[in-house]
C-alpha cells in the first residue's frame, strides 16, 4: 500500500473514532442532564404540600369571558391568581413579567407560571381561519403560519397555545367546523402534524417555541344535530378510523398537551373518560404530556350526570388523568381532601404535578422564569412586514374558485365602474374571523379596501352596504338598483359575520342569513355580471347563488391580509388554487354529507325509485370535497401503476401525467383516492390517500408520483384487528374527489398487521 493511502486511512479512522467518542460524550451529557432534571423535579415534588400541588394543577383566567352556568368558578380572588400553576389570557411582555414576578415571589417554592392563550390562527398578524387554510392543502404553509404565530405569541410572553384544533367535522351546522381542517382524517392528520411542528419550531431552549395543544379529544365534532356541546354517539370503528386519526398524528408529531372535549363518547363525558384518556392516549399511544381540561369541563361532569358534587367531579377527572383544571377551581378546592381521605392516590396527583412541572422545565422556566417576557423582543416581532407577507400568501392560497362561467374572472383593473355590495365587504372584524387573539380590525385590510387599492385610477369603485347577515332590514337593497345602472360588474361580499361561526354558534339552516337572499334576488334582477365573494366559517347551502351567479369565490375569513388577497385573485395577479376541505351541501337537510360515505345496498341511481336518495333534492353535493377551479385548466392522463398485482407488503407506485392545458400559469392539487371494491366489511366509496401540489406554466406537463403501501390498503376488520385483505382496489386521481380518472390493481395476499401504523401521511414523516 502506498504511504499516502495509508496516512489518509489512518486519518479517516481517527476522525471516525473522534466523532464516535464525541457523540458518546454528548449522549452521556444528555443522559446526565435529564437525570439531573428528573431529580430536580422529584425534589420539588417532595417539598410540596398537597395544597401547593393543587395550585399547580389549577389554571385561572384573566379574561372576562363569562364562565357559563358555573357560579363563581373563576374568581381569581378566591384562589389567588399568583398561586395558580398557569394563567389563561395573560399576555404582553411587561404584563407577563409582572405576573411572573408575583407568582415566583408569591409562592413558597418560587415555581414559575405558564401563560396560555387561544392562538388559533395567528396572534397579532392573523392568518386565514383553519378551515380556510386547510383549503390550501399545503402542510408546509400551515407549518410556516403556525411558526409565525408562535414567534409573535412567544414574543408577547406566551408559553402555550390551545391549538391546533384537530376535530374532524362532517356536519356544518356545528359552528366549530371553522376551527379545524374539515371532514377528512388524512388531510386533517397532515395539517395536525404540520401545525404542531410549526408551533414547536426548533424546540426549547429557543424562546420562540410554544407548547401546542391538540383538541378537543375526541369526537367533539361528531356532536349530534350539529349542536355544540352535544353528545357524540359513534362506533368504535368510526372513532378509530376518523376521529382519532388526527390526534394520533399530533401525538406522533410531538404535541405537548391534549384538551378533552365537552362531549361524551359512549355515555362517558370526555373529562372523565379514563378509557380514552388513560388507556388509549397514555397507555396505547404513550402520550407523556399534559392533559388540560376545557373551560370548566371538570365541573360540567355534574350537569352531565356522572358526579353530584365538585369533589366527585374532581376525583373522576384526575383519575382519568386530566392534569390541569381550567377555571372551575375544583381541583384547587377538592384535591387535597381527596388525597387525605384516600379517595385519590398520592401517585395520581404526583403524576399530574410531575407532567406540569416537566413542561415548565422543558421551556427553561426554572432557570429563568422571565425568558419569554422580553419587552424589547416584543417590540420587534409583532406584525412585521414578512409576517404580513406570509399572511397574504396564505390568504391567496386559501381562496377556492367555486364557479367561473364564461371566464368572468379575473376582472380587468381598468373597468369603468365597479359596484361593491354587502356589509361584509367593509367589515374588518369579520375579515379576521373568530378566535383572533390580539388581531385588530384596524390593522386588517377589508375586501372593499383591497379592491380600491388594486384597481387603476380610471375605475370608479362605488360601495353600497345594502344588506347585513345580522339584520333582516332590506331597506338598503333599493339603493343597489340605482348604483348599478351604469356598472360594469358587481362584486357582492356575502356570507356570515365572524360571530356566526365558532364556539356556541350552531345553526339550523345553512343559507345566507339576514336579508342577503333578498339582496341576491335583487342582484340577479339587475342583469349585470355578478361576482360573489363568500365570507363564512362553514360550508353554506347556496343553490340559488350557484344557479344564477356566474362567478363565486369562497374566501372564508382570511385574516389581516384578507382584502389584498381577495383583490389579488379577483384581478388575476394570483391564480386561485384552493380546494374544498369539506363538502358543500345543497340543503341543510343533507348533513352530515361527506366524501368517504358508504355505498349502501341501494346506491343512488337514476332508475330505481327505492334507492338511497331524496325526493325533494339531488343527493349529490353542491360542491364536492376537493373541488376548486383555476383560471387555467389541467388535463390528466390515465393513472399508471408500477404493478397490477402485488403482495400485501409490497409498495405500489402510481403515476399520472398532468398538463396545464390553459393560458395561464397555475397551481394544481393532484388528489389520489382509494377504494377497496370488496372486503370483509364495507369500505368508504373513496378515501383520500395522497395529494401533491404542482405549479405549471401554460402548456407545461409533469408526472406526479405517489407511493402506496400496506398502510393505505389496511382496514380494521369486524373484530377491529388491523388486516390487509386481498382484493381489487380502485385508485382515482384528479383535481377533485369527483374525478372518474381511475385504474385498478389487486392485492393478492392477506395478512394481519402489527401496530397501528403511522397516522402521519408518508410524505410528511420524519
Ligand atoms: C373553550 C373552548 O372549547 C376551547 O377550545 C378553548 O381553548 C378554551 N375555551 C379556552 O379559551
Amino acid at each position: 500500500m502506498d504511504w499516502t493511502h495509508l496516512a489518509s486511512a489512518i486519518l479517516l479512522g481517527m476522525l471516525i473514532v473522534a466523532t464516535w467518542l464525541a457523540s458518546i460524550a454528548q449522549a452521556n451529557e444528555r443522559t446526565q442532564k435529564s437525570q439531573e432534571d428528573a431529580a430536580f423535579i422529584e425534589r420539588l415534588i417532595g417539598q410540596m404540600t398537597l395544597e401547593e400541588k393543587a395550585d399547580q394543577l389549577t389554571q385561572l383566567s384573566v379574561l372576562t369571558i363569562p364562565t357559563g352556568p358555573i357560579e363563581d368558578a373563576n374568581d381569581p380572588k378566591k384562589i389567588g391568581t399568583s398561586k395558580a400553576g398557569s394563567l389563561l389570557g395573560a399576555y404582553g411582555a411587561e404584563n407577563t413579567r409582572r405576573l411572573q414576578h408575583e407568582a415566583v415571589q408569591g409562592s413558597r417554592l418560587h415555581i414559575p407560571q405558564l401563560f396560555s392563550f387561544d392562538v388559533i390562527h395567528g396572534f397579532r398578524t392573523i392568518f386565514p381561519v383553519p378551515l380556510a387554510e386547510a383549503s390550501a392543502w399545503d402542510p408546509y404553509l400551515s407549518q410556516r403560519t403556525a411558526r409565525a404565530a408562535a414567534v409573535e405569541a412567544t414574543a408577547s410572553g406566551l408559553h402555550w397555545t390551545f391549538a391546533p384544533m384537530v376535530d374532524i367535522a362532517r356536519d356544518s351546522r356545528w359552528g366549530r367546523v371553522i376551527e379545524g381542517a374539515g371532514e377528512d382524517p388524512f388531510l386533517g392528520a397532515a395539517l395536525a402534524a404540520s401545525r404542531v411542528r410549526g408551533f414547536r419550531g426548533e424546540g426549547p431552549p429557543d424562546t420562540s417555541s410554544i407548547l401546542s395543544t391538540a383538541k378537543h379529544f375526541v369526537a367533539y365534532g361528531a356532536a349530534e344535530g350539529g349542536l355544540d356541546y352535544n353528545i357524540s354517539d359513534l362506533s368504535e370503528r368510526t372513532l378509530e378510523e376518523v376521529y382519532l386519526t388526527p390526534f394520533r398524528a399530533a401525538v406522533e408529531a410531538g404535541v405537548d398537551t391534549i384538551m378533552p372535549g365537552f362531549n361524551e363518547v359512549d355515555s362517558m363525558p370526555m373529562h372523565a373518560n379514563r378509557k380514552l384518556l388513560k388507556q388509549k392516549l397514555r397507555d396505547e399511544w404513550d402520550f407523556q404530556g399534559v392533559v388540560v381540561s376545557d373551560w370548566a369541563g371538570i365541573r360540567e361532569l355534574i350537569p352531565h350526570g356522572v358526579a353530584s358534587v365538585p369533589r366527585e367531579a374532581a376525583r373522576l377527572a384526575l383519575n382519568a388523568t386530566v392534569d390541569i383544571d381550567m377555571v372551575s377551581g375544583d381541583y384547587n378546592a377538592e384535591l387535597p381532601a381527596l388525597v387525605r381521605s384516600g379517595q385519590l392516590s398520592q401517585d395520581a396527583i404526583d403524576g399530574a404535578v410531575r407532567r406540569v412541572l416537566q413542561a415548565k422545565q422543558r421551556l427553561g422556566l426554572f432557570d429563568d422564569p422571565y425568558r419569554y417576557s422580553d419587552p424589547t423582543r416584543e417590540k420587534t416581532q409583532l406584525l412585521q412586514p414578512p409576517t404580513r407577507a406570509l399572511a397574504r400568501e396564505a390568504a391567496q392560497k386559501s381562496i377556492v374558485l367555486l364557479k367561473n362561467d364564461d371566464a368572468l374572472l379575473p376582472l380587468s383593473k381598468n373597468l369603468r365602474k365597479l359596484v361593491v355590495v354587502g356589509a361584509l365587504a367593509n367589515d374588518g372584524v369579520s375579515s379576521l374571523g373568530s378566535w383572533s387573539a390580539d388581531g385588530r380590525a384596524s390593522e386588517s385590510i377589508t375586501v372593499l379596501e383591497g379592491i380600491k387599492r388594486a384597481v387603476s385610477p380610471m375605475t370608479e369603485v362605488v360601495y353600497v352596504p345594502a344588506a347585513s347577515p345580522g339584520s333582516t332590514d332590506i331597506s338598503g337593497i333599493e339603493e343597489v338598483q340605482r348604483a348599478v345602472v351604469d356598472a360594469d360588474v358587481i362584486v357582492a361580499a356575502l356570507g356570515e359575520t365572524a360571530d356566526m361561526s365558532g364556539e356556541a354558534r350552531s345553526r339550523t339552516s345553512l343559507g345566507l342569513p339576514g336579508a342577503q337572499d333578498a339582496l341576491v334576488a335583487q342582484l340577479i334582477k339587475t342583469g349585470k355580471p355578478v361576482v360573489v365573494v363568500l365570507m363564512n366559517g362553514r360550508p353554506l347551502a347556496i343553490p340559488t347563488v350557484d344557479e344564477h351567479v356566474p362567478a363565486i369565490l369562497e374566501a372564508w375569513f382570511l385574516g389581516t391580509e384578507m382584502g389584498h388577497a381577495v383583490a389579488d385573485v379577483l384581478f388575476g395577479d394570483v391564480n386561485p388554487s384552493g380546494k374544498l376541505p369539506i363538502t358543500f351541501p345543497r340543503t341543510v337537510g343533507q348533513v352530515p354529507i361527506y366524501l368517504a360515505r358508504k355505498n349502501t345496498g341501494r346506491p343512488p341511481s337514476g332508475t330505481n325509485a327505492y334507492a338511497s336518495s331524496y325526493i325533494d333534492s339531488k343527493w349529490t353535493a353542491l360542491y364536492p370535497f376537493g373541488h376548486g377551479l383555476s383560471y387555467t385548466t389541467f388535463t390528466y392522463g390515465t393513472p399508471r401503476l408500477s404493478k397490477q398485482r402485488l403482495a400485501f407488503d409490497e409498495t405500489l407506485t402510481v403515476q399520472v401525467d398532468v398538463q396545464n392545458s390553459g393560458q395561464r400559469a397555475g397551481e394544481e392539487t393532484v388528489q389520489l383516492y382509494l377504494r377497496q371494491d370488496v372486503a370483509s366489511i364495507t369500505r368508504p366509496v373513496r378515501m383520500l390517500r395522497g395529494f401533491s401540489k404542482v405549479r405549471l406554466a401554460p402548456g407545461e406537463s409533469t408526472t406526479v408520483s405517489f407511493l402506496l403501501d400496506q398502510d393505505d390498503w389496511a382496514l380494521l376488520n369486524h373484530d377491529l384487528l388491523r388486516f390487509v385483505e386481498s382484493g381489487i382496489f380502485t385508485v382515482f386521481i384528479g383535481g377533485t374527489s369527483a374525478t372518474d380518472n381511475q385504474a385498478k390493481f389487486e392485492v393478492i395476499t392477506s395478512a394481519q398487521l402489527t401496530g397501528p401504523g403511522s397516522a402521519i401521511p408518508r410524505t410528511l414523516r420524519d
